[in-house]
């Protein structure tokens, strides 16, 4: 079992946002990933701390990464783990996400994880289950998971987050995972830009604490991190930007763009990337400044974190209402 020296500031039963955290939550949740980074580092990869456990990846939207790497995560912690995908259309077709959750809940699982393409329907469905629930992307609303990878490769590269400047490139209208990360970085003290088209940035953006530019050469000017952002034509209805080609123009992260940045200025990107639409293949490839692996690598340390700690909290709560469970 990982020995905690640290105390467990993260009291609650769920993972469903990051808005409302507060900063020692959030510390901890990365305190805890730093534990786990090592340990996924060494030859031995595996834990018995969630032996008996049971993890249930709930995806109704098309994940790779973070299902994968959920999955690792509950693996490497000895968990037993079972993943169910449904597609929008068999939800359609009969049964509601209240009466999957009912099913579920009735097989007893500790922590399910679940994406869903609705924002909000992920707490809908914790408030019906007796079990832990771990957002893993909600519609255009919260990602919480991915933010927290995103802060811990930040501060493991740059050493700290307070202070840093941090520009989000890209459609932040429809991004769950640009959200979560400004509640999360303006939460731990950085200074969070927004850079985008117009169309692109959701009305009233400023009342979240950044400061919002529709061009690159200003948006990116002295930043220490440009974080890029995939355009989720999924979610858009109606024309966004004319053409994909002049969004890259204006938009797409190259050399020139870069320029302007901090020398040492790091490249993000939650994945997947679409090379020549916001990015450039040559700079996502430039492993001397992008760091899109390493967010990989810091997203499964991040999950086994968070279900070790809502394990760990529901073994508490468990043992204080015993009859509840
Ligand atoms: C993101 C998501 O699903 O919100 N991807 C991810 O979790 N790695 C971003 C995206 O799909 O563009």
């Amino acid at each position: 079992m990982a020995s905690s020296p640290v105390k467990n500031t993260y009291p609650h039963r769920h993972i469903l946002g990051i808005e409302g955290l507060f900063p020692q939550e959030i510390a901890y949740v990365l305190e805890k990933s730093e534990e786990y980074v090592a340990q996924n580092r060494r030859a031995d990869k595996k834990i018995n701390l969630l032996y008996g456990c049971t993890i249930i990846n709930l995806f109704f939207e098309d994940s790779t990464r973070t299902r994968t790497s959920f999955e690792l995560a509950a693996k490497r912690l000895s968990a037993d783990v079972i993943n169910m995908s449904i597609n929008n259309s068999s939800i359609n077709k009969g049964e509601t996400l209240i009466d999957t959750a009912a099913t579920l809940n009735a097989m007893h699982p500790d922590i399910l994880v679940v994406r869903a393409g609705l924002s909000g329907a992920v707490q809908l469905l914790a408030d019906k289950v007796n079990c832990s629930v771990i957002n893993a992307g909600d519609g255009g609303h919260e990602h919480p998971t991915q933010a927290f990878l995103d802060a811990l490769t930040i501060q493991r590269r740059k050493g700290k987050l307070q202070g840093l400047k941090i520009a989000i490139c890209g459609d932040i209208l429809h991004s769950r995972v640009a959200r979560s990360n400004i509640y999360l970085l303006i939460t731990m003290g950085a200074q969070v830009r927004l850079v985008a088209p117009k169309t692109l940035i959701p009305a009233g953006a400023e009342n979240l604490g950044v400061k919002v530019f529709h061009t690159m050469e200003q948006g990116l000017e002295d930043c220490d991190i440009v974080m890029m952002l995939r355009l989720q034509t999924e979610r858009m209805e109606g024309n966004f930007f004319p053409s994909i080609r002049e969004y890259f123009h204006f938009f797409g992260l190259d050399y020139k763009k870069l320029s302007v940045a901090k020398a040492d200025a790091l490249i993000m990107h939650p994945g997947p990337a679409n090379r020549g639409v916001e990015i450039d293949s040559e700079v996502a490839d430039d492993f001397s400044r992008s760091v899109i692996r390493e967010q990989v690598e810091m997203g499964v340390a991040v999950r086994m974190a968070c279900l070790d700690i809502l394990s760990n909290n529901l073994k508490t709560e468990r043992e204080m209402h015993p009859n509840e469970a």
